[in-house]
């Protein structure tokens, strides 16, 4: 059969991994997708740097936008990041082709996700972002599809695995927070900006994401409560330990009468919570439903396998010629519940 022939644009740390997945797993993947899927073109800034993997003998881009003009190319993989520039115009240039993507990009769809449903649905193709909230943990199949029947009251997680881990590492180790994000910025972690990270913004965009297929409506990054976790020190940490309770950096959207109220901040959560047990570079996913009750998804939310995992089972749907409506349902059923003002909360 036809192998998939898959074009990736971006080969930092997810695009990497995206290329090593499908080069040790091929066997299995091919198993799974029912052909086997062949990466043909990619696109970087640097074409000779040293990425563990090779890309002899793939086409080259410059341009990530010409990437999804490329005729040998069935789907476009998007790991460039940013919400404008490159990431954006490949985005929208492959679904103009009438093409699939695969985006680890929360932030490309926290702000232009309702628009770039509306082309992928008007296009009838399929746009895939599992590896785009809580990396490896399938967060986006479990609410969208595994959750599908229930009316769901509230998801709430860790969402970020820099925060996570720099909380983690100044209570075990009592080090101080620039120590322990550096570390985590080391360790491939990090947003390119990791303000993104501290400040609370990149686990913002994956909340606004979860709200949407959660609630049914469109995404609204606008409407989420931000605060990161700059200002809390070690000393904040032993004492919460100290009175039973660890500091996590957690995202709540839920249903309430006057609207979804989304908010992010740092949380002190009882010991005896298994949110407080998920440590280092884990997130945790929490969804309540009516009819299923809390359901606990835990696993890697940052690095190389976990994200290239999200992003290979997007492209076996893809092969499988599985093509979910983006939030679930046709965006034009979406409601537009309206996010509970600041005011209110
Ligand atoms: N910087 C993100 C994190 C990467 O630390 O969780 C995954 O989105």
């Amino acid at each position: 059969t036809k192998p998939l022939s898959v074009g990736v644009a971006g080969l930092g740390t997810v695009g990497a991994g995206v290329l090593t997945l499908l080069r040790d797993n091929a066997a299995t993947v091919a198993a799974r997708a029912g052909r086997p899927i062949a990466v043909t073109a990619v696109s970087a800034r640097d074409r000779m740097r040293d990425r563990g993997v090779s890309i002899a003998g793939l086409r080259w881009y410059d341009d990530a936008a010409a990437l999804a003009n490329d005729p040998g190319v069935d789907v476009v993989v998007e790991t460039i990041g940013g919400t404008e520039g490159p990431a954006a115009d490949l985005v929208r240039a492959a679904l103009a082709a009438g093409k699939p993507v695969v985006t680890a990009n929360k932030a490309l769809l926290a702000i232009h996700g309702a628009e770039l449903a509306a082309t992928a649905e008007a296009k009838g193709v399929a746009l895939c972002f599992e590896a785009a909230v809580a990396g490896g943990i399938p967060a986006i199949k479990a609410v969208r599809e595994g959750l599908a029947a229930n009316d769901l009251t509230r998801v709430m997680g860790i969402l970020n695995g820099t925060c996570n881990y720099i909380l983690t590492q100044m209570r075990e180790r009592g080090i101080e927070f620039a120590q322990a994000l550096s570390e985590a910025q080391k360790l491939g972690y990090a947003e390119a900006d990791p303000s993104f990270d501290v400040d609370g913004i990149d686990a913002a965009h994956k909340l606004a994401i979860l709200a949407a297929l959660a609630f049914g409506r469109p995404v609204d990054f606008a409407g989420v409560h931000v605060e990161g976790i700059r200002s809390i020190s070690a000393l904040d940490i032993k004492l919460a330990e100290e009175l039973g309770y660890r500091i996590k950096l957690l995202g709540i959207a839920r249903r309430t009468e006057a609207g979804i109220e989304t908010r992010m901040h740092p949380c002190m959560v009882p010991v005896s919570h298994p949110i407080a047990r998920v440590d280092g570079v884990f997130n945790a996913v929490v969804a309540e439903g009516d009819f299923v009750g809390r359901v606990v998804l835990e696993g890697r939310g940052a690095g190389a396998g976990p994200t290239a995992s999200a992003v290979v089972a997007d492209l076996i749907d893809i092969a499988r010629g599985r093509t979910t409506p983006v939030w679930g349902v046709a965006s034009a059923a979406l409601s537009h519940a309206p996010s509970l003002p600041m005011s209110q909360r």
